[in-house]
């Protein structure tokens, strides 16, 4: 089923689309990537681009993942808001526009409907991290509202891992040690600990 878009409009009257992405597009998300160019990928990596990583966060489909077509339905966009552990309510924000669409009014239009069906869906609360010198982006959060705050330790790891564990690898770690952790609580209650204190 096709999911809902919505139509926008930016400065000089064309016609743009965003939609949330389905894993039938990740191969066109991948060639939109390939295409960013160097300045704007130091601004915005904040996971890997590669097909296998696309692919496993699209079929996820825990994080509400949005893309921007022109009217030729190329992909100019993409934004996400991803879902924080143990934060519910918090959505990490990331945009990018590719560099020929920038200075159009685009990312702020982008962001304005990320922000719309992310508080429907999924967050009341979005957070993101910029770099100081990025003046465009910096002033793009000002103008909607963003603040500038002192993030606490728990709430800065809580991201980091979050993004670290959709790395297959760690994910794999991540879910043998809950699994673990459940078959414990089992065993705990038939099984008692004991410990014994040693002198030196
Ligand atoms: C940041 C980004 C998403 C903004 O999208 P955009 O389409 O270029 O932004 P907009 O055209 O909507 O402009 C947003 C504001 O920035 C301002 N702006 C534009 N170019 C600017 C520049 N070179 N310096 C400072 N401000 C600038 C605009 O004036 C606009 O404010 P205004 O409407 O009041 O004039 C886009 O530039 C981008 O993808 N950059 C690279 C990746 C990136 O930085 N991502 C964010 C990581 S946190």
């Amino acid at each position: 089923m096709q999911s809902k878009i919505y139509p926008i409009v930016d400065r000089n009257g064309a016609n743009y689309s965003i939609h949330k992405i389905s894993l039938k597009e990740v191969y066109s998300l991948a060639n939109f990537f390939s295409e960013l160019s160097s300045s704007t990928i130091k601004l915005f990596h904040p996971h890997p681009f590669d097909i296998t990583f696309l692919k496993k966060i699209l079929k996820d489909g825990k994080d509400l993942r949005v893309i921007l077509r022109n009217s030729n339905n190329k992909i100019i966009g993409y934004a996400f808001l991803s879902k924080v552990l143990l934060n519910p309510g918090i959505g990490y924000f990331g945009i990018v526009i590719s560099e020929q669409f920038q200075g159009r009014g685009l990312g702020e239009l982008f962001t304005r409907a990320l922000m719309e069906i992310g508080k429907a869906e999924m967050c009341n609360k979005i957070i993101l991290n910029v770099y100081n010198d990025n003046l465009r982006a910096k002033k793009l959060y000002v103008k909607l509202g963003f603040k500038k705050i002192r993030i606490n330790f728990f709430l800065k790891y809580a991201i980091i891992i979050t993004e670290l564990i959709k790395s297959e690898d760690l994910q794999g770690l991540v879910s043998k040690i809950f699994n673990k952790f459940d078959r414990q609580v089992k065993e705990d209650r038939k099984s008692i600990w004991m410990m014994k204190k040693m002198r030196i």
